[in-house]
């Protein structure tokens, strides 16, 4: 598969009064064309962070992109200026955010939405064909009545049917990434299973590549092709799904695997979590962010941070328990 997306050694700041929080530490990935990429770890680990990043979506009084490139289609998205970036986003590189109410207009008919925004990019279309490509969308994402709930506002849809009117927006102008930040986290467990399979389904009927970000293992597991996990800013371990899950290297990564509820487990109701909470972003370790936590730590961990290296074909891992250093042949 080609690339279509290198995100190489992405940095991004967030200054406030007092700090400078290290959200993203020299992050890299390659998103390839038509795969799924799981953006997984715990919460304040950079994740929105790093994806607000490459749609630029990051709040200019606050936040700093301090080094790195995103190349997309042999271009750098940080070389951009507004102009070219605005006739990006939304059209090539689209969004959905966490949160399907702070995100849609709650004075504004939910047709009405979702045309505006296929619209912005298409402004040559008239009306008639901008109610057309709406109802088609709709239908796409499998809102019953079309033409009866382009009338509605957002208040009068369930959660699940709002997160649905989300991803008719984010697709209107079929785009070739969709970066998707927690799309299913406001919704219950069944409801988020079909706004997956939903997005499974549109994904292998556009080719589109999809970024999934999320703290939940298990959805990776089922969604994505592969994984990049992150600790605190940083990636501590890239592999392709079936790689991490059959034989995962970092701690950090084996303790997220064991944190999965299992099904056939006597414990199936306890919810397993990892002790400790990870460091302040605003002053980052020495050594490597996950020592305090880490029950197979070494001396050197506290110390020195690991380098992040290639233990199989295309599985990365940053830890000392794999530096060339430290092991043996
Ligand atoms: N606007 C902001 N101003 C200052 N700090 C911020 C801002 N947005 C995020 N941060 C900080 O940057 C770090 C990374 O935040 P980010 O939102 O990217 O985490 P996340 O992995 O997406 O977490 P979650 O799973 O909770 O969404 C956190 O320490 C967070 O507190
Ligand atoms: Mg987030």
């Amino acid at each position: 598969m080609k690339k279509l997306l290198s995100v190489k050694r992405l940095s991004t700041s967030f200054y406030t009064r007092s700090k400078k929080i290290r959200a993203v530490q020299n992050v890299s990935f390659d998103l390839k064309e038509g795969e799924a990429l799981g953006i997984v770890g715990e919460s304040g680990c950079g994740k929105s962070a790093m994806a607000k990043s490459i749609n630029q979506l990051l709040p200019k009084k606050s936040a700093t992109i301090e080094s790195g490139n995103i190349i997309y289609k042999g271009e750098n998205l940080l070389e951009k200026n507004k102009k070219e970036m605005r006739a990006i986003r939304g059209k090539e590189i689209s969004m959905i955010f966490q949160d399907p109410m702070t995100s849609l207009n709650p004075t504004m008919k939910i047709g009405k939405q979702v045309g505006e925004a296929y619209h912005l990019h298409y402004p040559q279309k008239s009306k008639l064909e901008v109610y057309r490509h709406v109802i088609k969308l709709f239908m796409q994402v499998r809102i019953p009545q079309p033409e009866e709930r382009y009338h509605q506002y957002p208040h009068e849809l369930s959660g699940g049917m709002r997160q649905r009117v989300m991803v008719a927006i984010a697709i209107s102008c079929n785009p070739f990434i969709l970066l998707a930040d927690e799309p299913t986290t406001a919704l219950d467990v069944t409801i988020q299973a079909q706004i997956l399979k939903l997005l499974k389904q549109i994904q292998k009927e556009e080719n589109m590549s999809i970024l999934l970000i999320t703290h939940d293992f298990s959805i990776v597991a089922n969604f994505c092709d592969r994984v990049v996990v992150m600790y605190a800013g940083k990636v501590i371990e890239k592999a392709s799904v079936y790689q991490l899950f059959e034989s995962p290297k970092h701690p950090y990564t084996k303790e997220l695997i064991n944190a999965i509820p299992r099904l056939d487990s006597e414990e199936q109701n306890k919810l397993n979590t990892i002790d400790g909470t990870p460091p302040d972003l605003a002053l980052p370790p020495l050594g490597c962010s996950f020592e305090p936590r880490c029950s197979s730590k070494i001396i050197c961990c506290k110390t020195k941070c690991p380098s992040l290296v290639e233990t199989n074909p295309d599985h990365f891992v940053k830890c000392h328990l794999f530096s060339k250093e430290n092991t043996h042949g």
